[in-house]
């Protein structure tokens, strides 16, 4: 009878448990983004130019380009964050320290306000990880010595 009792009260506290962790799952997951590493060497630069266009309002991506809202993106991948000269990052941004990687930019591109809280990129994200995969290597080869994909 004893025995019972406690089974029950267990899994009572199991139900519990996993009450708790769905409604935390929302926040939880929206971290979770998926890695484009393994799709870089068969993704696309000339989608991710076209994809670009939803950055032009912002950024300019040819060497010695203007600052706009954003920073000229010349030569970003491999770069250490936040360290174009002469725009005025958040300090969100100044703080993350590293350089931008491909899974870091994946992140960031993803879903800005998840992995940088506060930093001022007022832009939603690339939702497809194809799509980031392919804006990722475009930005790759925007380099006097592109970095080597992983
Ligand atoms: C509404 C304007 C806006 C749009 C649209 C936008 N960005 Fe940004 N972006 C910013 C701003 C502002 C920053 C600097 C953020 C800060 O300092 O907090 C930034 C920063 C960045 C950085 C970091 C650069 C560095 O020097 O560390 C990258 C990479 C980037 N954006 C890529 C993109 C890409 C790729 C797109 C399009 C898919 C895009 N952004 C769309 C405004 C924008």
């Amino acid at each position: 009878m004893n025995a019972i009792g406690n089974k029950s009260r267990r899994s009572l506290c199991a139900l519990a448990t996993f009450a708790a962790l769905t409604v935390l799952a929302p926040s939880a997951m929206a971290q979770d983004v998926e890695p484009v590493s393994d799709l870089l060497a068969t993704a696309d630069p000339a989608q991710g130019q076209t994809l670009t266009r939803q950055c032009i309002a912002c950024h300019t991506f040819e060497e010695g380009g203007p600052h706009r809202v954003g920073p000229n993106l010349w030569d970003v991948v491999g770069r250490p964050k936040a360290s174009r000269e002469g725009f005025n990052y958040s300090p969100v941004l100044l703080e993350l320290g590293g350089d931008w990687s491909f899974e870091d930019l994946n992140a960031y591109l993803a879903n800005p306000r998840d992995f940088a809280p506060g930093n001022r990129m007022a832009y939603a994200g690339v939702r497809a990880v194809d799509d980031r995969a392919a804006l990722i290597v475009y930005m790759r080869g925007l380099s006097a010595e592109p970095v080597d994909l992983p």
